[in-house]
């Protein structure tokens, strides 16, 4: 039977990035699920440039072959985690650049969070649920927060996120309600073709 296929998009891009950590960790504990499949998506594996298309996505696809590349590679999945930092209250640029990239290969998925920082990166994930909104997405009210005590655990006192049961919990429920959409959205992106394929 196919299993969905979900893309864990990593957000920063920097050396020494913290992101590595969060993305692992709910890597490790969605891949023991065997109603779904994930993949790891790293921004750094596709440099793009600062958005400078002729049109938006919505409208055309881009010409940049790297963006193509982008595009090809996100369509290519049933749903998205994306794991989060909270620059400046918002999410980081690399990750709206990524966004603005693309467009029809997101419609009708569900995007599910975990956001990490000061305020477990709530303020940027607030943003990114508004931005997938515009994508037509359907974010998910589930998300995982990564506070400031989890996050100086792991940097300073070489715990792992694993160690931490709350966090555990939360990964386990936004996998869950993750898992309700991604079937019931594959469903309804599979009629609306069928339908469409009837009509001609
Ligand atoms: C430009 C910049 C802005 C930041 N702004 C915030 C912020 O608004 N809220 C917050 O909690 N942390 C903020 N931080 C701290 C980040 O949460 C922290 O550096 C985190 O490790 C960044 O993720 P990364 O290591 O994957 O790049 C900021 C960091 C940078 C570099």
């Amino acid at each position: 039977m196919y299993r969905p296929v979900i893309g864990i998009i990593i957000s920063t891009t920097r050396e020494g990035r913290f992101g590595d950590k969060p993305a692992r960790w709910i890597f490790d504990i969605a891949s023991e699920r065997s109603d779904l499949v994930f993949e790891m998506v790293d921004l750094r594996d596709c440099p793009l440039p600062l958005f400078e298309e002729t049109t938006g996505p919505s409208h055309e696809p881009p010409e940049n072959e790297m963006a193509l590349r982008w595009g090809e590679k996100i369509a290519g999945f049933d749903e998205y985690i994306f794991v989060t930092a909270e620059y400046n209250h918002s999410i980081p640029g690399a990750l709206k650049n990524a966004l603005d990239h693309a467009y029809p290969e997101f419609n009708r998925k569900p995007a599910a969070f975990v956001g990490y920082g000061g305020v477990g990166g709530a303020r940027a994930v607030e943003q990114l649920r508004l931005i997938c909104i515009e994508l037509q997405m359907a974010p998910t009210r589930t998300a995982v927060h990564i506070g400031m005590e989890p996050v100086l655990g792991v940097r300073r006192e070489g715990k792992n996120l694993s160690d931490y049961d709350l966090l555990n919990e939360s990964a386990g429920a936004t996998l869950d309600e993750l898992a309700w959409w991604t079937h019931a959205l594959k469903a309804g992106r599979e009629a609306a073709v069928e339908s469409v394929g009837a009509e001609r």
